[in-house]
């Protein structure tokens, strides 16, 4: 049984490979649907990472979400900035120099000390947000820019989204990683493949259908797409007076509900600069 189960597997395992190196090539003369088609085929024989890195850079061309991430700082000039998970401090490299920052994770694995204008709280989101007021941390500022990459779970992204707008101004930016799932394995709640995005397309569908007063869209950017939120209102209690109904409503979504509409449903951007920057000036500028 063992032995006809490992056959079976290195099978599954030969497939995928030859689907992915013909999908290589065929990414290599430009044949981007047929390539796209061919990884597709190729997860079908099991958790093949690299025909899922493929799929992504084929999906979403472009700069990385880093580099994007690195651009709106420049661009934004941010005074303050509260990144929630924030792991070994790869997004936080992106920050200036002149950017106060407030980074929460209860985890963190930061290889070097934080900058004299940077904090750490080592705390989930949840309990930071119990216990202090990111304004007051910020000297009675609002929080300019707010990148959310804790929890990879909805419901925490939900809170953290929640928690966070209330103390935005009008002009602040929200940004969230992992928006635009490859395909249903990999947007599942419990990771079961290496290239995994949980379910925070859930938070996308949920802020584009209950609140029409924001701009919310997903910045095509590999490898799963980066959501970002303008025009947040510190005064609206809409997602927060009803969290639990929003939480069971939007969890009892199957993702066969992004079918043939998933763009237009998570409001994908073209992850190009210019169309960024548009979104970005276009973002209301008056105070709360
Ligand atoms: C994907 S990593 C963040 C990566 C980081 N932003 C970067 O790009 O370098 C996710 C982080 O979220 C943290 N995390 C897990 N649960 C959390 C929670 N409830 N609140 C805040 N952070 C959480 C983890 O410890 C982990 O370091």
């Amino acid at each position: 049984m063992n032995v006809s189960t490992e056959t079976h597997v290195n099978g599954n395992g030969r497939a995928a490979q030859a689907l992915f190196r013909r999908a290589r090539l065929l990414s290599w003369f430009g044949r981007r649907q047929q390539a796209l088609a061919l990884c597709r085929q190729a997860v079908t024989h099991g958790d093949y990472s690299h025909a899922y890195t493929l799929m992504s850079r084929l999906s979403l061309p472009g700069e990385d979400y880093f580099a994007v991430l690195g651009r709106i700082h420049r661009y934004l000039k941010p005074q303050t900035y509260l990144e929630i998970g924030v792991s070994k401090g790869k997004s936080l490299k992106r920050v200036l120099a002149e950017t106060a920052v407030i980074g929460v994770d209860p985890e963190p694995k930061l290889a070097k000390p934080l900058g004299n204008n940077q904090k750490l709280f080592t705390a989930t989101s949840d309990d930071f947000f119990a216990q202090h007021d990111p304004r007051a941390e910020f000297g009675g500022r609002p929080v300019d820019m707010t990148f959310i990459d804790g929890m990879h779970r909805f419901e925490f992204a939900l809170r953290d989204f929640i928690n966070v707008e209330r103390y935005c101004a009008r002009s602040s930016v929200i940004l969230m990683h992992d928006c635009y799932p490859l395909d249903a394995r990999t947007a599942q709640r419990e990771q079961q493949t290496g290239f995994w995005s949980g379910d925070i397309w859930r938070l996308l569908l949920l802020l584009r259908e209950r609140r029409p007063d924001l701009v919310v869209r997903t910045i095509a950017t590999p490898p799963t797409g980066l959501g970002i939120v303008l025009n947040p209102d510190p005064e609206s209690r809409v997602l927060g007076a009803q969290v639990d109904e929003l939480i069971r409503e939007y969890l009892a979504k199957d993702f066969s509900v992004l079918e043939g509409r998933q763009s237009e449903a998570l409001g994908l951007v073209a992850n190009e600069w210019p169309a960024i920057r548009a979104l970005l000036d276009a973002r209301m500028r008056s105070q709360p």
